[in-house]
């Protein structure tokens, strides 16, 4: 078949429901066989996988490319943030566009599609954040257009005053229930606004604004009490919702009290599986202030059980690479009160999920897959394009050697200085990765010239819901 662009032969190829020997044949930007091992002999160019494994490529649900917060702007633009993403096996992006004063939400994602259309090395899709709610009828009579425009989902923050984010809750009611009627579906930010802000100033104003009391300043139930309420108030108007970076155990807890019946998912991220608060205790632990915090052992190994048994949908990064220059001096004047809350991580999705999640035993190879690129795929509507290995769908690919020996660390980035897995060393790591049949990296570097990602419109259907856990 000589007319085959690309054949990867001697894999194991991993989609949600199973791993098996075999070999992909991919034509223009899809995939258009999988066949048993050595059927298909003749390809223009042949990659020998030599026993690695073939993964859809990951999809981070949660990226903040490009986008000013607390004061800080990241260090990355959308190409160096995606040139790393595609080296860690991440092939899609849903980037968050926070309504800019001056803008509707509408303008101001025709504004970032030709920043990502301009400079991103991978495809892409956004998550919408209103912030101007002072017209709310107005607000909600945007979100059709934009659903109709390719971007169903959204987010909105039930903390952060201070930076004009925070929502009330008839408005967060409002709004999951009209995305929700025009085909979309929320993400939250679940923390409670008024204990979590005041018990910040109550820690500043002791003097205790060192990072080691970050996770005092934000306790569990700060998360697990905004997530009950986020899911009573869906649960109530039937809305499609999940809970973005979840980092409790209690929010796994009550998801299964709230999931029959409902569009409900939890997003975690793979910092909170990898870490708990005692990283808070270490040297560079100004660098690690995030939100919500890191957390107990408890919570660590909960989320682990609930993404392997459902209850946990997909991971996303929370990308957001702000660089020592802008986070050193706030530290030095006010502690955790100054530093823009973030860290990078779209690089590394991937590698820790093998190590920390399938390498422990935590994870089998199709589960990981199905969290890391099928449910979001699903739940985000643009399943099957992307998110599977299968004739017809996009080829968006990783070849994935579960032995080649790691060290992660700042360095996968161009710009970011800091991260959260500094000098920590893996096993198995991304050697190959295809973004709609054309290789965007090759071991650990990227080898597209230009950056020719593409917006993919997301349209969320009945179909893809059914049966994902
Ligand atoms: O600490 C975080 N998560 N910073 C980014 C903003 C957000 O809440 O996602
Ligand atoms: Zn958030
Ligand atoms: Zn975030």
């Amino acid at each position: 078949m000589k007319d085959i662009d690309y054949l990867i032969r001697g894999g194991i190829v991993v989609n949600s429901n199973a791993e098996r020997k075999a070999d992909v044949a991919i034509k223009g930007e899809k995939i258009v066989a999988i066949t048993e091992p050595d059927i298909v002999k003749d390809a223009k160019n042949i990659i020998e996988a030599n026993g690695c494994y073939i993964l859809p490529g990951a999809i981070d649900t949660h990226t903040h490319f490009e986008e000013p917060f607390q004061g800080c702007v990241p260090t990355e633009d959308w190409a160096a943030g995606t040139r790393a993403a595609s080296i860690g096996g991440t092939t899609f992006v849903f980037n968050f566009v926070i309504q800019s004063e001056g803008l509707t939400l509408e303008e101001d994602i025709a504004n970032h599609m030709k920043r990502a259309s301009d400079l991103s090395y991978i495809d892409f899709n956004f998550h919408g954040v209103f912030t101007d709610f002072k017209d709310l009828d107005k607000t909600l009579g945007e979100i059709k257009k934009i659903v109709d425009g390719g971007v169903s989902s959204f987010k909105e923050f039930m903390i952060y005053t201070d930076e004009g984010l925070a929502v009330d809750d008839w408005t967060l009611m409002k709004v999951m229930e009209e995305i929700t009627k025009c085909g979309g579906i929320l993400g939250v930010h679940a923390e409670n606004c008024s204990i979590g802000e005041n018990l910040a100033v109550e820690f500043a104003n002791k003097g205790k604004i060192d990072a080691k009391y970050w996770p005092m300043v934000k306790p569990s139930f700060v998360e697990v009490e905004a997530v009950n309420r986020a899911f009573m108030i869906a649960d109530y108007n039937k809305s499609n919702l999940y809970i973005v970076h979840t980092s409790t155990e209690g929010a796994v807890d009550l998801i299964g009290k709230y999931k029959y019946g409902n569009n409900f998912f939890l997003e975690t991220c793979p910092h909170y599986l990898t870490f708990t608060k005692d990283r808070y205790l270490e040297d560079d632990a100004k660098y690690q202030i995030i939100s919500p915090p890191l957390r107990e052992k408890k919570d660590l190994e909960k989320l682990w059980e609930g993404l392997a048994d459902g209850r946990v949908s997909f991971v996303g990064s929370d990308h957001n690479a702000y660089g020592k220059d802008s986070k050193d001096p706030g530290y030095e004047e006010s502690g955790f009160v100054g530093v823009a809350n973030g860290q990078p991580g779209v690089f590394e999705i991937l590698t820790l999920m093998f190590n920390e999640g399938v390498r422990k035993g935590r994870l089998s190879m199709p589960r990981m897959v199905e969290v890391t690129s099928t449910n979001a795929a699903k739940i985000f509507g643009i399943f099957p394009q992307k998110g599977i290995i299968a004739p017809g769908s996009d080829a968006d690919i990783v070849i994935f050697d579960p032995n080649k020996k790691e060290t992660l660390g700042s360095k996968w980035y161009e710009e970011a200085d800091t991260s959260f897995y500094e000098n920590m060393e893996v096993t198995g790591f991304p050697i190959m990765t295809f973004v709609r049949g054309e290789v965007v990296a090759k071991d650990g570097k990227v080898v597209k010239k230009k950056p020719e990602g593409k917006f993919v419109p997301a349209t969320l259907t009945p179909e893809m819901y059914r049966g994902i856990s």
